[in-house]
């Protein structure tokens, strides 16, 4: 075995991180030595923020992590898994909804490239069933999503939603 460190990416939107996707990076982050956190650019997605600030939005709530960077993802997920070296890809699952679409994802990433595998962890009990797009439409309606985020994140999603940065 080699004494490198195992290398896990954790993709998604993040739009914008939650506290739910803080605890499954810093689960992934007990898992392997290095955590790469990917942000996608999904085209059919309509997002609040641009991939390059979900990117800064990630990096300012991971700031704290050591091992953990943030990076764009652009093509395939696992076309980016390998060429940083990584060896898994790491998703945090909610409920069966997240399964099922989750499960296709993990078959067909691995068919295209065996050598990365999918390890789900269980979404944590404290924050585990929120999603951004819930957290977006409370705070588009005014509604208080300060205990989910991070204040960097609250104080941008508050911005935004208020018409400004
Ligand atoms: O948080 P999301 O929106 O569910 O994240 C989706 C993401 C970015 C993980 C997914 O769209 C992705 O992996 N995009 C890269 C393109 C790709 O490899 N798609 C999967 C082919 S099976």
């Amino acid at each position: 075995m080699s004494d490198e460190p195992l290398i896990a990416v954790v993709p998604g939107s993040y739009d914008p991180i939650t506290r739910g996707h803080l605890d499954i990076v810093r689960r992934a982050r007990r898992l392997a030595g290095r955590v790469i956190v990917a942000v996608g650019d999904n085209t059919t997605k309509n997002y609040l923020f641009t991939q390059d600030e979900r990117v800064q939005l990630a990096r300012a709530s991971l700031a704290d992590l050591p091992d953990v960077v943030v990076e764009p993802l652009t093509g395939l997920l696992v076309d980016f898994a390998a060429a940083h070296g990584a060896s898994m890809i790491v998703k945090g699952l909610r409920f069966a909804g997240d399964f099922d679409y989750e499960l296709q994802m993990a078959h067909l990433n691995s068919h295209l490239q065996p050598a990365v595998e999918t390890v789900f962890l269980p979404a944590g009990r404290a924050f585990g069933t929120i999603s951004s797009s819930l957290l977006r439409t409370i705070a588009h309606n005014g509604g208080d999503i300060a205990e989910f985020v991070t204040p960097e994140v609250l104080r941008a999603v508050t911005a935004r939603v208020a018409g400004g940065t």
